[in-house]
């Protein structure tokens, strides 16, 4: 470790040390200190600093100048006289103290007992033992809790400088903040990851996280290049909450299997939810981490804030997964302590230190607050080299006022009018506040300000130096803190309603202008201040925006707290002004119900936005609703659903608007084809409306996905799964689950009519195989799995899965699983022989009183049509089977389903077959694979084929009949070879009889191909 006068510059930390106390820096700032440090021997130009620090990205010289200004301010270099760090203009810099190769750490320093703190001997004997599990691999979870100014911090700091000691032990910190903190998810969390990532240099902390958490690496937008953003982009698709936190807990669990880490999280008084689910997760697991966890609070906010910490906290340490740390304030032994080591070679009446005790009740921060003012009012003072008290002890008790939030009150009446009112807007922009903000509500010159909190600052006054940040625009500002969060707190309080809501409306104002439109980054900052500014209207847009991005955070839960937020806001607003932000509320709210699965609630949230927008006469709003209203119902209740598209059609021809009336048009009749029956009107105006679209604005992610159903049903495959794929690269980040469950179902639609059964399989298995939020909507994937392997005749293997999904689909209804279910039963009665029950089963799923519209019910009905005339076929039942055939050609033939129309020729040749009429069997197997000709319907490929070999058999037509036969016995292949090998579906299907009827033919080697 480097070090200079008092300082040390800490290279694993990446932070400078000056005594005991840690330096506030910013990353950059620390790598141009550290680069004049370590060439100290010479004068560094500006070029070589850019070209180190910058390779490849262009930078303003003047930043250096900058950061220079502010390494020097943190250092306390004198501008006329530099001891650190000497300016020749135009050339460049040189580091000019003695720098020395530390030997001693600073823990070594703190053990000989040169210490800032006094007392919490067992809380660092405590926090050394905790450690020691940790670096053995037990993950630890503590929480430091106090109040105010007991400490919390202090301990904290000085367990990192203690913690430091061990090599290759990495401390990362996060901190809660106030106010927008917590409607920001994983905040804190972000914050700690974000500085070891960049510290990191894009190592192997970045490696990790792209292998393990992608989630999380993506959320570190300028630390990703663009191409790797968007393969992380695909990776991370309808990933869950559970997924995001499953991810960092295993990364963290892999980055600290080797080097222990430290994670210190500040103030979870103030946590977000999410944040707060990450913690119970990582507590929770059990594998080895060399992990501590340290989190402060204090445990009154915990209370009046209701948050779920406090329940959390006393169930983790009630089952032993953490421990927590009460601080108490400090005894009348220790505050004798502290005024030893503070004023050294003192003279101090015995009974000042009671009284300080007495005062302060033991609160280190009153103390201070105390002492530092007593010292400012002379009424403690150096003579002759010893600190004396000035004053009568008598007189010092009633000067002091009784609580801290008086005495700082008092401290504050005694600043300068400037001072006064930069700190006020100060109070309003945060605990940690930039010279940009002030000089916007404070109308002072920014240099003006800067010199004004260099002032407080270095006579230790509420604030504290906090280095030179880039702002959001890139801009770069000379940063503050408040020396305590209770300063600003009390100087906030104090604000009359009046200049509060002026300040945080100017802010705002000024935040607004500056950064992009539509941009995430600041949402939660800026409603935070318009609604402080009582600007609702802005405050509504930026917490729609805030609840973005928690989205993008696959927080939807929070989303949805901060939107119930705004619903509250906008009843504050005037009622012209209301409906419509309102309404736009209400959406985005059935969006977030849609992406967690919470169908019913989604598709309430939408019907009440649409409702609203019919009283309001807003037109374009309630046609939007309305149609968003139809993805969830097209779930839970496509009868509704068909009719809330219905409805939206009559708005959209009211609206002069020709392509929304081609989307509502599309969606209308994309709706009656899935989940009504086909016709050819329809799937005109379907083509024809979707033309429409494509040629204005195109699909969006939610239309792509009904037109790749529609493509299914008309035996494109091809062309659904681009649409699948062009849907989902659509959404991009944050897209809604459901929606990605919704291109999923339309992809395995596709899969298996094309006889991919594996590649389908390995979706539906990868569904089920993630055991969070997933499982609630995994019915919908299931009922594929189900069909599949009535397709690979696993008939029982379905059964279990639609007998199953009820429990897992809960509120949602399941005709769908019932009618697969009905199927599967049927064909185990038709194979074994019991045809008068299959009929009964087929006939269930026929009888169109029992079941209303559900997802392809049509295409189900008629497959149950098809085996039930199979049934009497094989029944013997032949003048039956004949006209059902013949009736059934006809159906099949009017929609648009290769599919089913290669089943019902095939069908038709088989019963002609029986009737010996071979001349209409010819006649019938022709358009039956002149169809699988020109589509890619294996399933229905290798049953015409198997038909054919049949036929040409009984024709005596040898050849032909062979030819047909390897066919079959091609695509049969195709669809057992798409399992993997050790499936036991593959082997299911291979010894089906009818499939076993075609392969026993062939000579006995080529079983394996
Ligand atoms: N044990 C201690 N010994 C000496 N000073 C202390 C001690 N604990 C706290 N302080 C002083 O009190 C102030 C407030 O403490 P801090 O750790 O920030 O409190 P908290 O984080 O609990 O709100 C600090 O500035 C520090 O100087
Ligand atoms: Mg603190």
């Amino acid at each position: 470790m480097k070090e200079f006068h008092s300082f040390r510059l800490d290279t694993v930390n990446h932070c400078l040390w000056h005594g005991e106390d840690r330096v506030s820096l910013t990353p950059k700032a620390f790598d141009v200190l550290r680069y004049l440090v370590e060439h100290a021997d010479r004068l560094v130009t500006q070029d070589e600093i850019l070209g180190a620090l910058w390779p490849e990205t262009y930078v303003n010289p003047e930043v250096i100048k900058k950061y220079v200004l502010g390494i020097r301010k943190a250092l306390g270099d004198r501008h006329e006289k530099p001891e650190f760090i000497e300016t020749f203009p135009r050339r460049g810099y040189q580091f000019v103290a003695t720098v020395s190769e530390g030997i001693g750490t600073p823990s070594d320093a703190s053990i000989n007992g040169a210490r800032k703190m006094v007392g919490r001997e067992t809380a660092m004997a405590q926090l050394d033992g905790y450690l020691t599990h940790a670096l053995k691999g037990q993950r630890q979870i503590i929480f430091v809790t106090g109040e105010a100014g007991v400490g919390k911090t202090t301990l904290v700091d000085e367990f990192h400088q203690m913690a430091t000691r061990h090599p290759n032990l990495r401390v990362v910190r996060g901190q809660c903040v106030e106010g927008f903190g917590g409607k920001e998810a994983y905040y804190p969390v972000l914050e700690a990851l974000g500085q070891w990532v960049r510290d990191s240099g894009g190592g192997s902390v970045v490696h990790t996280l792209a292998k393990q958490a992608p989630t999380w690496l993506v959320q570190f937008h300028s630390l990703i290049k663009a191409e790797q953003r968007e393969a992380l982009q695909k990776e991370i698709l309808g990933a869950t909450r559970e997924r995001m936190v499953r991810e960092i807990c295993e990364a963290l669990e892999s980055l600290t299997a080797q080097d222990p880490l430290v994670l210190v999280l500040e103030d979870l008084h103030w946590v977000d939810p999410s944040t707060l689910d990450f913690i119970s997760a990582l507590s929770r697991r059990r594998g080895p981490a060399k992990l501590l966890v340290l989190g402060t609070y204090r445990p009154a906010d915990v209370i009046i804030s209701q948050s779920p910490l406090k329940a959390l906290k006393q169930d983790l340490v009630l089952h032993s997964l953490s421990h927590e740390i009460s601080l108490e304030r400090l005894d009348e032994s220790e505050v004798s302590d502290f005024l030893a080591f503070k004023f050294v070679d003192a003279d101090f009446p015995s009974r000042f230190v009671n009284l300080i005790y007495r005062r302060s009740g033991g609160n280190p921060l009153f103390m201070i607050t105390i002492l530092q003012d007593m010292v400012k009012k002379g009424l403690i003072a150096q003579a002759d080299g010893r600190w004396t008290l000035g004053v009568a002890l008598e007189d010092v008790e009633p000067s002091v006022p009784e609580t801290l939030d008086q005495l700082i009150e008092m401290q504050f009446q005694q600043l300068s009018a400037v001072e006064q009112l930069i700190l006020r807007s100060a109070s309003v922009a945060g605990e940690r506040f930039s010279v940009w903000a002030i000089s916007t509500a404070a109308e002072i010159d920014p240099g003006s300000i800067e010199d004004a909190c260099d002032g407080l600052s270095e006579r230790l006054q509420f604030i504290q130096a906090a280095g030179i940040h880039e702002l959001a625009n890139g801009q770069i500002s000379a940063h503050y803190d408040f020396r305590h969060s209770l300063y600003r707190e009390v100087l906030y309080r104090r604000l009359s309603e009046v200049i509060r809501s002026r300040l945080h409306l100017q802010l705002a104002q000024r935040l607004k202008a500056f950064c992009e439109p539509g941009e995430l980054e600041l949402a939660s900052e800026l409603a935070l201040h318009f609604e402080g500014g009582h600007d609702y209207k802005q405050a509504i847009r930026y917490l729609i925006l805030a609840s973005e991005n928690a989205a993008g955070r696959f927080a939807y839960r929070d989303s949805l707290e901060i939107l119930r937020h705004a619903l509250e806001l906008a009843l504050k607003l005037s009622p012209a002004l209301r409906d419509e932000l309102e309404i736009q509320v209400l959406e985005s709210i059935g969006d977030a119900h849609f992406a967690l699965g919470a169908l019913v609630q989604s598709a309430q949230a939408y019907t009440t936005a649409a409702e609203r927008a019919r009283q309001a006469g807003l037109k374009t709003a309630q046609l939007h609703a309305l149609t968003s209203a139809m993805y969830p119902m097209g779930f839970i209740d496509p009868d509704q659903g068909i009719a809330t598209v219905e409805e939206a059609l009559k708005v959209s021809m009211s609206v002069n608007d020709p392509t929304r009336l081609a989307g509502t048009q599309m969606l209308a009749a994309g709706c009656r084809l899935v989940f009504d029956a086909w016709s050819q009107t329809d799937a005109n105006l379907y083509t024809s409306s979707c033309e429409t679209l494509l040629r204005h604005s195109g699909l969006d992610a939610y239309q792509r996905i009904v037109y790749a159903h529609i493509l299914v049903l008309k035996g494109n495959y091809h062309e659904a799964l681009e649409s699948c794929e062009g849907s989902v690269s659509r959404m991009g980040h944050g897209m809604s689950l459901m929606a990605y469950y919704g291109a999923l179902s339309a992809k395995t639609s596709a899969l298996l009519l094309m006889g991919q059964l594996g590649k389908a399989l390995q979706i539906t298995q990868a569904g089920r195989a993630s055991p969070d939020e997933n499982l609630a909507r995994y019915w919908l994937l299931s009922f594929r799995e189900a069909w599949l392997r009535t397709v690979a005749f696993d008939f029982e293997g379905a059964r279990r899965i639609c007998q199953g999904s009820g429990k897992v689909g809960g509120e949602y209804p399941d005709s769908q699983g019932e009618t697969i279910d009905q199927m599967a039963a049927g064909y185990i009665a038709l194979y074994g022989g019991k045809y008068g029950r299959a009929i009964e089963h087929f006939r269930k799923v026929l009888n169109p009183a029992v079941r209303t519209k559900f997802f392809r019910h049509w295409w189900w009905r008629l497959m149950a049509r098809l085996e039930s005339i199979n049934t009497w076929l094989m029944s013997g039942d032949l003048s039956r089977a004949g006209t059902a055939a013949d009736s059934f050609l006809e159906s099949a033939l009017s929609t648009a389903d290769p599919h089913l129309q290669t089943l019902a020729w095939d069908l038709k040749t088989r019963v002609t077959m029986a009737k010996n009429d071979f001349k209409g069997a010819r006649e019938s197997i022709k358009q039956a694979l002149g169809i699988v000709d020109k589509f890619e319907i294996v399933v229905a490929a290798w049953q015409g084929y198997a038909t054919a070999w049949q036929l040409y058999q009984r024709l005596n037509e040898h050849k032909t009949a062979r030819m047909n036969r390897e066919r079959a016995e091609t695509y049969i292949f195709k669809i057992a070879n798409s399992f993997a090998p050790d499936e036991p579906l593959r082997a299911t299907f291979l010894a089906a009889p009818p499939v076993r009827r075609v392969l026993c033919e062939k000579t006995v080697n080529k079983a394996t191909r």
